[in-house]
């Protein structure tokens, strides 16, 4: 029967379901704050993927004097009048040639750009990619797509066609012999303004829960359920259950003859506190003992 424990007793029981619905919502909470740090963390590396792309489009395309063994791809040659020779890397291959280098050496985050119709078999989409591409292409307003595989996190946001991509994925009669020459002229053509052209997708190490949770065993949030648990606990013990018995001692003084038993409350008159009240109900209770008693004497 639980209605029958001590009031401490039941008090506890509360303080103990009310933390465990507390943890519980905390799990919750930690669980969307991980796919949001996730997703931020990505957001991120897509920014700086964007910004590289971006600066090499601008100046159409990055030329070297010299290419390093790792990455000798070139969309273009070059020869200046004393016989030198430099090498034009396009956006798209600079980004890849920067990828290789930067999941190379990726603690967390790896990244990289594709498309369902790639022109590098390299940079061929696995199946979670291939489904934020339909995803991107069947939804105009979705800005990204994310899933988690064992351990990992996915994320992916579009690329979109702009003006100064249809020199290279337009129209192949428009496009600069090179590419025709590496690539030939039915891969990733007959794009418009607006249209998915790939996406950037990014790879992240899952975040676990028990390392999130590991971070509230620190010395100030335990010492702050501590210190509700504390006052909980004074304010039970003091607050209520210690004037309880006061009063029920007073009243069994009464009981057994001691009128003038002591019975301490603040003035019920002044005062909202239920045990107060309680104290006020007992007194008049002593009151009107004593003038019945007083009768009876006479
Ligand atoms: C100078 C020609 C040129 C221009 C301009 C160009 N691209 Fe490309 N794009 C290419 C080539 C060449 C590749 C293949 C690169 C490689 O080998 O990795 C490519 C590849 C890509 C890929 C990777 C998938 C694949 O086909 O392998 C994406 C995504 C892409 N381009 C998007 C764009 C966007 C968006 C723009 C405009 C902002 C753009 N490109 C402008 C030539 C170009």
């Amino acid at each position: 029967m639980l209605g029958r424990l001590s009031l401490s007793i039941k008090y506890s029981l509360i303080f103990i379901i009310t933390g465990v619905l507390i943890a519980a919502a905390m799990l919750v909470s930690l669980y969307y704050f991980k796919s949001e740090v996730l997703r931020n963390e990505a957001q991120a590396v897509a920014a700086q993927v964007v910004s590289f792309r971006s600066w090499v489009a601008k100046s159409g395309m990055v030329w070297v004097d010299n290419l390093s063994t790792d990455f000798h791809d070139f969309l273009s040659k070059r020869e200046d009048a004393a016989g030198n020779f430099y090498f034009g890397k396009n956006p798209a291959l600079a980004t890849r040639e920067l990828s290789e280098i930067a999941n190379k050496s990726a603690i967390r985050a790896t990244f990289r750009v594709t498309s369902d119709e790639y022109r590098q078999p390299l940079n061929a989409p696995d199946d979670f990619e291939s489904r934020a591409i339909t995803a991107f292409k069947n939804d105009d307003g979705q800005r990204y797509y994310e899933d988690y595989e064992t351990d990992t996190y996915r994320y992916a946001q579009p690329v979109y066609v702009k003006q100064s991509c249809l020199k290279c994925h337009g129209d192949p009669e428009d496009a600069p012999k090179e590419v025709i020459e590496k690539y030939g002229a039915d891969k990733a053509f007959g794009y418009k303004v607006g249209d998915v052209r790939g996406i950037i997708s990014v790879k992240l190490p899952d975040l676990k829960l028990m390392d999130l949770i590991h971070n509230l065993a620190n010395p100030i949030t335990i010492g702050l359920i501590l210190a509700a648990f504390l006052i909980n606990l004074a304010y039970t013990q003091w607050g209520l259950i210690r004037r309880l018995r006061n009063l029920t001692n007073g009243a069994e003084a009464m009981s057994q003859g001691n009128l003038d038993a002591d019975l301490p409350f603040n003035d019920p008159q002044k005062s909202r506190d239920e045990v107060d009240h309680l104290g006020g109900a007992i007194s008049l209770l002593r009151n009107s003992l004593k003038v019945a008693m007083r009768h009876m004497n006479k």
